[in-house]
């Protein structure tokens, strides 16, 4: 239940970047025994974004940060904490979130990493809205950055014309106020039991990177499609009702369902067994794809450009993913 508390996380900005190379599913024709038709109607995906030469997460999230930031009207120097969710760090560290820092030039902030893969956007808001509702920092900023397209093995086509690139980001803002506005709250989750369901196996930690490793394509994304689907669309479910159950509010009470984009089908199987609306669920997945920790915060900045988000109207975020991580968080704009 909601305490009351005075102290708000508002989300006072949103800010995203694209990548300018689109990869269509025609294009994927070419090169894969697959069809423009199997993946339109099994995913919803027509096409996606797929970083060039010299780009990678930190320069998308980088691009996406600037735009939040003046969407928010706060300079660099004014944040506190840069949080990159990512599972696609430009390096094995230092951090992504550390060239993003450097490059925005938000020299008071401090900066670190977060993965949770496609659940790592609400993972990094669970974060900074702790240290935000405890009055320890005033601006955070939380960016989805995902380069996909460097760990899909291209010629599997059962992963592959999933996955899309780009960034995603928010500034979320200290503000004093009595009604409940804001974020409202977070509920995240975990089932390490099921990590093998979407997994890069490839060592860092765990073993010695080996060419014969990389021969086996143990540096990419493997993934069992059907069972992650069907465990998906049952964590979405709950958790979605778990973060209406928390706030005392209900699904009508919903002005927008703004749902991670992994396939048009889990999103229909969640909002029809939750009993929302189809006009009420936001869907991109057609443009980008899967952009995994970009994906919320991509079609949350979407949404509201095109002037679905009302002042005073409820926002559910949901998503589940790698891990298995799942979790949901509720705005009030
Ligand atoms: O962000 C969270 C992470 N990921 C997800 O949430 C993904 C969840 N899973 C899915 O989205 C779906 O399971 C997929 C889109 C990956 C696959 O759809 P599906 O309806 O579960 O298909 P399936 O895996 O049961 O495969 C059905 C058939 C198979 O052929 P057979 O064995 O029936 O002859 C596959 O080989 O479709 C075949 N297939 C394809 N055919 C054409 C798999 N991929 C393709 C393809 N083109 N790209």
């Amino acid at each position: 239940m909601n305490t009351g508390n005075k102290i708000r996380a508002e989300i006072a900005g949103t800010g995203i970047f694209l990548p300018g190379k689109v990869l269509t599913n025609a294009d994927l024709e070419k090169t894969l025994d697959t069809s423009d038709e199997w993946i339109r109607t099994r995913t919803g995906i027509c096409e996606r974004r797929i970083a060039d030469e010299g780009e990678s997460s930190s320069t998308f999230a980088i691009q996406a940060g600037k735009m939040a930031l003046k969407s928010a009207r706060i300079q660099p120097n004014e944040l506190d904490l840069i949080i990159v969710c990512t599972s696609t760090p430009d390096i094995l560290f230092p951090a992504t979130a550390c060239f993003v820092q450097n490059g925005l030039g938000a020299v008071n902030a401090a900066a670190y990493d977060i993965s949770a893969v496609c659940s790592g956007f609400v993972f990094g808001l669970s974060i900074a809205e702790q240290y935000i509702k405890s009055s320890r920092y005033r601006h955070v900023l939380i960016i989805g950055s995902e380069t996909n397209s460097r760990i899909v093995d291209w010629s599997d086509r059962s992963t592959c014309i999933l996955f899309g690139d780009g960034a995603g980001a928010i500034v979320l803002k200290k503000s004093e106020m009595n009604e409940p506005r804001g974020l409202l709250s977070t509920h995240i989750h975990s089932d390490g039991g099921k990590s093998d369901l979407i997994i890069v196996p490839g060592g860092i930690g765990k073993k010695t990177i080996s060419h014969e490793a990389i021969d086996k394509k143990e540096y990419f994304i493997h993934m069992s499609g059907n069972a992650t689907f069907k465990v998906a669309v049952k964590r979405m479910a709950e958790v979605s009702k778990e973060a209406l159950d928390f706030n005392e509010l209900s699904v009508e009470d919903i002005g927008l369902v703004v749902p991670h984009q992994a396939n048009r089908r889990i999103i229909d199987a969640v909002t029809d067994k939750l009993g929302i609306p189809k006009e009420k669920v936001f869907m991109n997945i057609e443009k980008y794809g899967n952009t995994s920790s970009a994906s919320i915060p991509i079609a949350m900045h979407e949404a509201s450009k095109a002037g679905l988000i009302k002042p005073g109207s409820l926002t559910l975020l949901v998503v589940a993913g790698a891990g298995l991580t799942w979790g949901a968080a509720l705005i009030r704009w």
